[in-house]
């Protein structure tokens, strides 16, 4: 079979959705390839900034390395601005959406909510933009992470003369993570939290 032959979902028969998810198991495999590509397509957006939107998506992930984050929250790092490509009044949700069964519950939830707080750096020079809008998620418990993940990786990354690590090195990386089981209990850890920087990890890198 090479195609159903069904014009309407309920005349399907077994054989044919068994087909079907076969198909789709193996169209899942390549999600990471297809995510790396959204990046590059990403550099073709209009951006206004001194780097283009790759440029920025990588300055995030690769100063998220030097600090010494794991690989969630460097892939996190990376991916946290792709919605931008087709969701520009909701981008972080769509990252995060994209995020959600692959990487720990904390990462997620940051790159959910990263764009109420980062109205901060610049909600006070535009009309109809509340800069505290984070103030809504105080006391969430990723709230101080997500301060940390703005303040050092976010907003600090469009600057051109930064030394950025290639595409090409965080690319394994977003590989183990999509090729992760979905929403695997022992990833998405809910409500753990591993800290954003680590000193000795960082130090490592920088050898
Ligand atoms: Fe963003
Ligand atoms: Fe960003």
């Amino acid at each position: 079979m090479d195609k159903v032959s069904f014009t309407q979902m309920k005349d399907g028969t077994k054989e044919e959705y068994e087909f079907l998810t076969a198909h789709e198991i193996d169209h899942t495999k390549h999600t990471a390839d297809r995510l790396l590509q959204a990046l590059v397509d990403l550099d073709e957006s209009l951006s206004g900034y001194q780097i283009t939107r790759l440029g920025h998506s990588v300055q995030s992930a690769t100063r998220a390395y030097r600090d010494g984050a794991d690989i969630d929250w460097i892939v996190s790092a990376l991916l946290h601005d792709i919605g931008d490509i087709y969701a520009p009044y909701n981008h972080d949700e769509y990252a995060a959406t994209i995020l959600k069964p692959f990487v720990r519950e904390q990462c997620s939830w940051v790159v959910q909510t990263h764009g109420d707080f980062q109205m901060l750096y610049y909600g006070h020079h535009l009309e109809g933009f509340d800069q505290n809008k984070r103030e809504r998620h105080r006391g969430h418990p990723y709230f101080e992470d997500n301060e940390v993940f703005c303040e050092r990786w976010d907003q600090a990354s469009f600057d051109p003369e930064y030394k950025d690590l290639p595409l090409e090195f965080f690319a394994p990386m977003v590989r183990e993570v999509f090729e992760r089981t979905p929403y695997d209990p022992e990833v998405i850890r809910p409500g753990a939290r591993e800290p954003l920087q680590n000193t000795e990890i960082a130090a490592a890198r920088s050898e």
